[in-house]
C-alpha cells in the first residue's frame, strides 16, 4: 500500500498548531533551547511502498507554529517545511498538487533528473487557485541518491512564494545510504529557510531594494526549528544533509572543533569523503556531511560565518551574513558501542571529459519596469530577460559542453540548471569530481561547468537561484534536441 489521502492528512493535522503568546525576541541569539537533543524538523515523511510513491500536496495558507511561535504561512500540507518524500530509483510518482492558495502556483523538482516537461518536471504548467494537478513521473533506474527538493516554480512569483514556506526535501536512497559507516550514522535532513516575519508572525513585504539584492528574512530555521540540538554519540557518526531552501541568504557553515566530512553534493556521492573545515551553500544547493564523534563530550555550535555575497552598488552597503550565528548545536550523548569511522571510499565517480567551450552566458543587470513596484532593477543572462516563448540555446541529446558564466555584476549570482548535473571545471580544464546543480558565479568573476544531455529531450531552464533575481529576469531556456 502506498500512503493514502486520509493518511497524509492525519500528518498533516498532527503537525497542525496552535500556538498562543507572544514572539520571543530572544529565538536568534537568546538562551539555548531546553530539553534533552531531540530530532529536529519534520516528523512527516511520506514514503514509496512497492515501488510507488501516490500522494497529495496541499498548497494552502495558515498559521503554523514555526521556531516556537506562530507564524502566517503557506506550506504543503501544513507544514514548513513540507513532509519529506523519500523514494528510490525506479519507483512511479505521482504528486497531486492541491491548489488551496489565492493565486497560481506549480512545481518544480530541484535536481532530479526526469524529464523537463509533459506532467513531469515542467515549469511551464500552472496550478490556478482552486485546482490540481498530479505530476507523474519515473525516477530513472540509474538515478543518483541524493537529497533533491519541491518548489514552485512559476515565473514572477517564485521568491514570494518560496519565502513564505513553500519548499519540501525529497531523497532518494540508494548505493550511499547502503555503506555501513553511512548507514550506521544517525541522519537528519537540515531544510534551510528564512522568514522575515512581523512581531504578530505576519510576513513582511520586503521592498523594491530588498529584491534586487535578493531577500533574505532575519528569522533562520532548521527544518522549521530555530537552533535545533542534534545528538552524536562518542565514537559515533552524525549524518547531516543540508539543503538550503532559503530565496537568497547564503550559508557558509562551520562546527565548532569539528571538521565536516562531506560526502555528497548536490547531484549525489562523491568517490571519497572531502574532510573541510567549513562549506559555503549557496541557495538551491545541498551538501550530505559526517560529523565524527571524536570529543570526549559537551555540545558544539554550527555557526553561520560571515559571507560577503556582493554589494548592492549604489542602492546600498554590502550584502549577506556580517556576524557569525548560531544555526544549530550538535551535543554528546552516550556512547556508540562500537567505534564508528568515517567510510575511506564511497563508490565510483565519473568525470566529464575535456570538450571545447560551447556557450558562454554574460550575468548583467539593467534598469527597467517592476512589476506593482514601479522602476527598478532587471536581471539579464546575455543581454535578455526571460521569455518562456523563446527558445534561448539548443542543445544536442547525448552532448557534453563547456558552458562559461561572466558576471558583469557587484553580486554574486549562484546559476542552477535544471534536468541534468554538471561538474565544475578547473583552473587546469579538468572537470572536478562532483556533481552538481548549482555554481557560484562570483560577483565580477566567471565559473566554468562541464555539462552531459542525457536521457531526455525537451526544453528546461537555467536561472540565478536567488529567487529575486530568477523572478527579475535572470533565467533562459535549453532546449535539449533528440
Ligand atoms: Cu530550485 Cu529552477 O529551481
Ligand atoms: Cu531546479
Ligand atoms: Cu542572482
Amino acid at each position: 500500500m502506498y500512503v493514502t489521502r486520509r493518511a497524509f492528512v492525519g500528518l498533516g493535522a498532527a503537525a497542525g498548531v496552535t500556538v498562543l503568546g507572544g514572539r520571543s525576541a530572544t529565538w536568534f541569539t537568546g538562551a539555548p533551547l531546553a530539553g534533552r537533543a531531540q530530532s529536529a524538523g519534520n516528523e512527516a515523511r511520506l514514503t514509496s511502498v512497492d515501488g510507488r510513491l501516490d500522494v497529495e500536496l496541499v498548497a494552502s495558507e495558515q498559521w503554523i507554529a514555526l521556531a516556537g511561535a506562530p507564524a502566517r504561512l503557506w506550506s504543503f500540507n501544513g507544514q514548513v517545511p513540507g513532509p519529506l518524500l523519500e523514494v528510490a530509483a525506479g519507483d512511479d510518482v505521482r504528486i497531486r498538487l492541491s491548489n488551496d492558495l489565492s493565486e497560481s502556483t506549480n512545481l518544480h523538482f530541484h535536481g532530479l533528473h526526469v524529464p523537463p516537461d509533459g506532467t513531469a518536471d515542467n515549469i511551464f504548467l500552472a496550478v490556478p487557485p482552486g485546482e490540481a494537478l498530479a505530476y507523474v513521473f519515473r525516477i530513472p533506474e540509474n538515478h543518483p541518491a541524493g537529497l533533491f527538493w519541491l518548489h514552485p516554480h512559476l515565473h514572477g512569483s517564485v521568491a514570494r512564494q518560496v519565502s513564505l514556506g513553500l519548499a519540501a526535501p525529497l531523497v532518494i536512497r540508494g548505493a550511499l545510504d547502503a555503506i555501513p559507516e553511512v548507514a550506521a550514522a544517525r541522519e537528519h535532513i537540515l531544510v534551510l529557510q528564512d522568514f522575515a516575519l512581523d512581531r504578530l508572525g505576519r510576513p513582511v513585504d520586503p521592498g523594491m531594494s530588498a529584491l534586487m539584492a535578493g531577500r533574505e528574512g532575519s528569522l533562520v530555521t532548521v527544518s522549521g526549528q530555530a537552533r535545533p540540538r542534534y545528538a552524536v554519540e562518542q565514537d559515533g557518526l552524525l549524518r547531516l544533509r543540508l539543503l538550503n531552501a532559503s530565496v537568497s541568504r547564503f550559508y557558509r557553515l562551520s562546527l565548532e572543533d569539528h571538521p565536516l566530512h562531506i560526502i555528497a553534493t548536490d547531484g549525489g556521492s562523491l568517490a571519497a569523503p572531502q574532510r573541510v573545515e567549513e562549506l559555503l551553500l549557496a541557495p538551491g544547493e545541498r551538501r550530505d556531511v559526517l560529523v565524527q564523534g571524536v570529543r570526549a563530550g559537551g555540545s558544539y555550535r554550527l555557526m553561520n560565518l560571515p559571507y560577503p555575497r556582493g554589494s548592492a552598488g549604489m542602492m546600498g552597503g554590502a550584502l549577506g551574513t556580517r556576524t557569525p550565528f548560531e544555526i544549530a548545536t550538535v551535543v554528546y550523548e552516550g556512547r556508540a558501542g562500537s567505534p564508528v569511522g568515517v567510510p575511506h571510499t564511497l563508490g565510483e565517480m565519473e568525470r566529464l571529459p575535456p570538450g571545447p567551450l560551447r556557450r558562454t552566458f554574460v550575468l548583467s543587470e539593467a534598469m527597467g519596469m517592476v512589476p506593482g513596484r514601479g522602476m527598478g532593477m532587471r536581471f539579464l543572462i546575455n543581454g535578455r530577460e526571460f521569455d518562456h516563448a523563446r527558445i534561448d540555446d539548443r542543445v544536442r541529446l547525448g552532448d557534453v559542453e563547456d558552458w562559461e558564466y561572466v558576471n558583469t555584476t557587484d553580486m554574486d549570482h549562484p546559476m542552477h540548471v535544471h534536468t541534468n548535473a554538471f561538474q565544475r571545471v578547473g583552473a587546469d580544464g579538468q572537470a572536478q569530481p562532483a556533481w552538481l546543480d548549482g555554481v557560484v558565479v562570483p560577483a565580477r568573476g566567471r565559473a566554468r561547468i562541464r555539462i552531459r544531455f542525457t536521457d531526455f529531450a525537451g526544453t528546461a531552464v537555467q536561472h540565478c537561484h536567488i529567487l529575486d533575481h530568477e523572478d527579475l529576469g535572470m533565467m533562459s531556456t535549453v532546449k535539449i534536441e533528440p
